[in-house]
């Protein structure tokens, strides 16, 4: 059963599994990357069933994935309806793409979240969430921890940035729907490039509160990552 609190909201949960994951290296994009013979996105989208938000989920597709994000999506229980969206050539406008369909359904709130983060936790959304509500806009995201340096192109430093209130900023990202929709219209409009949703709020003006992330919800970028993923999922047993 949904979380009685939240289930007076229309919540709606995006994921955005459009990306080809050049970073990663390999022909097949990150997310349909398996451990333990379970795909990344099936990993992630099995964390959110478990908290069970009433509301829809869409997913978000690149060229050639519809058909296998659609079989991985039907394996999931839900609450409300499931579908899968079109990507765009980047993350914004993969999410902009979904929030567009999602206005057809009306939600109250709207947690948007990276298909590659399969270690997302019940507390760190119910986190989000409350956020959310109090300020209409919350990420979760993790203190920094090493000393930054700033380079030129030639890696020689120019500078060391003071970490001091330097954040990480992670997913999933929660947001008062009307409100992040009306920052997406508007960054598009201007031609305001975001790597992530927390950036479009900030471009409009309007304060995003941050919650306790965690060390485990970091992003699968790299083959190496896969390694740490399997470790944590060992000692979670
Ligand atoms: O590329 P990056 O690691 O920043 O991607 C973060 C998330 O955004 C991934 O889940 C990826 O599938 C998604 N994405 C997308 N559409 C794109 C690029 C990335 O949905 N065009």
């Amino acid at each position: 059963m949904p979380i009685k609190k939240y289930k007076k909201y229309n919540t709606a949960t995006l994921i955005v599994a459009a990306g080809s994951g050049v970073r990663f290296g390999s022909s097949m994009p990150k997310q349909f990357f398996q451990i333990n013979g379970m795909s990344l996105l099936e990993m992630t989208l099995v964390s959110f069933s478990r908290f069970c938000l009433k509301g829809p989920l869409v997913v978000t597709f690149g060229t050639g994935m519809e058909e296998k994000i659609t079989s991985i999506i039907s394996k999931i229980p839900w609450h409300g309806i499931k579908k899968v969206i079109q990507g765009g050539k980047t993350r914004q406008e993969s999410v902009f793409n979904g929030l567009k369909y999602l206005e057809s359904q009306k939600p109250d709130y709207v947690l948007i979240h990276d298909s590659v983060r399969p270690f997302v936790t019940r507390e760190m959304i119910s986190d989000v969430m409350e956020g959310a509500f109090s300020c209409k806009a919350a990420i979760p995201a993790v203190p920094v921890s090493d000393t930054l340096k700033k380079t030129t192109g030639d890696n020689i430093i120019t500078e060391t940035v003071a970490r001091k209130d330097l954040w990480q900023a992670q997913t999933p990202q929660a947001f008062l729907f009307e409100h992040i929709l009306d920052a997406h219209k508007h960054c598009m409009k201007n031609g305001f490039k975001a790597t992530d949703d927390a950036s479009v709020i900030e471009y409009i003006g309007s304060p995003v509160k941050i919650v306790p992330g965690s060390s485990n919800n970091f992003k699968i970028t790299t083959p190496g990552d896969i390694k740490l993923a399997k470790a944590i999922l060992t000692m979670e047993g």
